[in-house]
């Protein structure tokens, strides 16, 4: 039996129409920050996929503002549940594990995430995730996280804005 074709597209999955406005690679900069960290400048791209199955492959990765180096990268699965809900499975370079569940409303082009789930992780206790999309072509988000560092409570970690390319 052959590989799956790459040189189709297929149409996308209805499923996973509501979340269209997601799709696309996305490249821009972000501020990170944390009670405990030097705040930093970084430069990041997003990719969101899908091969017409009802769920969307999600590449990610970071670099320092100033240098260009590689820094945090993750990658993983966005997947619509029956419910109205949607899953999202998260695997870090730093080797932490997340499911974050969540809302998504496709007139404002926002979701909404929470961890379910954190695994293999040293501090962090809890992640929550906020996503936007703009018109068409920026996509910005937050990232708060809680740590045995701030007593489990949520505290920013990560802003961006992202542009379509
Ligand atoms: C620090 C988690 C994403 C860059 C940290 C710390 C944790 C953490 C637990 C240590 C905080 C402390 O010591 O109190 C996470 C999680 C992420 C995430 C859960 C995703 C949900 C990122 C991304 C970048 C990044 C995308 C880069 C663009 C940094 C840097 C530090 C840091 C530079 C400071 C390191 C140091 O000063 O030693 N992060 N991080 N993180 N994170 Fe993240």
């Amino acid at each position: 039996m052959e590989g799956a074709r790459t040189d189709i597209l297929p149409p996308i999955h209805p499923a996973l129409a509501p979340l269209g406005f997601l799709l696309g690679s996305w490249r821009g900069a972000g501020e990170g920050g944390f009670p405990t960290i030097k705040s930093f400048g970084y430069g990041e791209e997003i990719r969101l996929w899908h091969t017409g199955k009802p769920v969307m492959a999600y590449t990610q990765k970071t670099w320092k503002a100033s240098s260009g180096e590689p820094m945090h990268a993750e990658s993983g699965y966005w997947r619509p549940r029956p419910d109205g809900s949607l899953e999202v499975v998260i695997a870090q370079s730093t080797g932490l594990a997340e499911v974050q569940i969540g809302t998504y409303d496709t007139e404002n082009k926002t979701v909404t995430l929470h961890s379910s789930l954190v695994g293999n992780a040293s501090k962090v206790t809890a992640i929550s995730r906020r996503f936007q999309v703009t018109g068409d072509d920026e996509l910005s988000y937050t990232v708060e996280m809680a740590t045995s560092g701030t007593n489990q409570q949520l505290m920013p970690h990560l802003r961006a804005v992202l542009k379509k390319v």
